[in-house]
């Protein structure tokens, strides 16, 4: 289980074989189905591919995952953590959760949740413990959000992945002084283990990887 190389593409092998979630490519080896992680769609591909060093999922762990959508990014971490492992999904969007329940029912390790990720106390009782808190919300309180949900879930020495897209933040600042502000906001709570700007993948994005203080 993890990440393989496919020529210059990574992949994960399916734990859904035959079922594809967003029109990836796909390929078999050795009997086993493998779904090809594109970078352009996903930003924990596009991070990956521009090196990310930290990579916290392993077999058996549990993640919470703030931005589910319709599943994309979460499906290879489902693949990654494997049936022994729980992915809990948080969306908000009942459009996207409706794509993303199709997605959940053929992964039986993960769990979809319709909730704001603002209020984190709406899924306290589903949501124990977890390795990792991956953030993905487009949202303006990007960092609050995150503090909140790691305060009351991650586990001791666990880690913290957030993809900030800058223009979410303020359309009218420059990226540069974005990232710098929120850098600032970051360090009151966290730890910054590693930064990777996300370019030519995913425009204005950076990709952050973190632990508590
Ligand atoms: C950029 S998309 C996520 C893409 C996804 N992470 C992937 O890689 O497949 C951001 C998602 O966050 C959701 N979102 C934004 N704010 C939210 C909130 N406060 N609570 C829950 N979901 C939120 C949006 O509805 C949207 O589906």
């Amino acid at each position: 289980m993890g990440v393989y190389k496919y020529g210059g593409k990574i992949a994960t092998k399916s734990l859904a074989p035959g079922f594809r979630v967003y029109a990836e490519e796909v390929f078999k080896k050795n009997g086993k189905e493998y779904r090809v992680w594109n970078p352009f769609k996903s930003k924990l591909a596009a991070a990956i591919k521009k090196g990310l060093k930290n990579f916290p999922f392993k077999e058996g762990i549990n993640v919470l995952y703030l931005g589910a959508a319709t599943g994309t990014t979460c499906s290879h971490v489902s693949d990654l953590i494997g049936k022994k492992g729980k992915l809990f999904c948080v969306e908000f969007s009942a459009d996207s959760m409706k794509e993303l329940i199709k997605v959940c029912e053929k992964r039986r390790n993960m769990y979809p949740i319709l909730a704001d990720a603002r209020t984190p106390e709406n899924y306290e009782k589903i949501v124990g413990k977890v390795e990792v808190v991956y953030e993905d919300v487009a949202d303006p309180e990007q960092v609050k959000i995150l503090e909140i949900n790691a305060k009351k879930f991650l586990k001791k020495n666990g880690i913290v992945m957030l993809a900030l897209k800058a223009p979410c933040i303020d359309s009218s600042e420059k990226k540069g002084k974005i990232y710098e502000e929120t850098e600032k906001q970051l360090k009151k709570e966290f730890e910054i283990v590693e930064k990777i700007d996300l370019e030519p993948f995913e425009k204005e994005h950076r990709f952050y990887v973190l632990k508590q203080q």
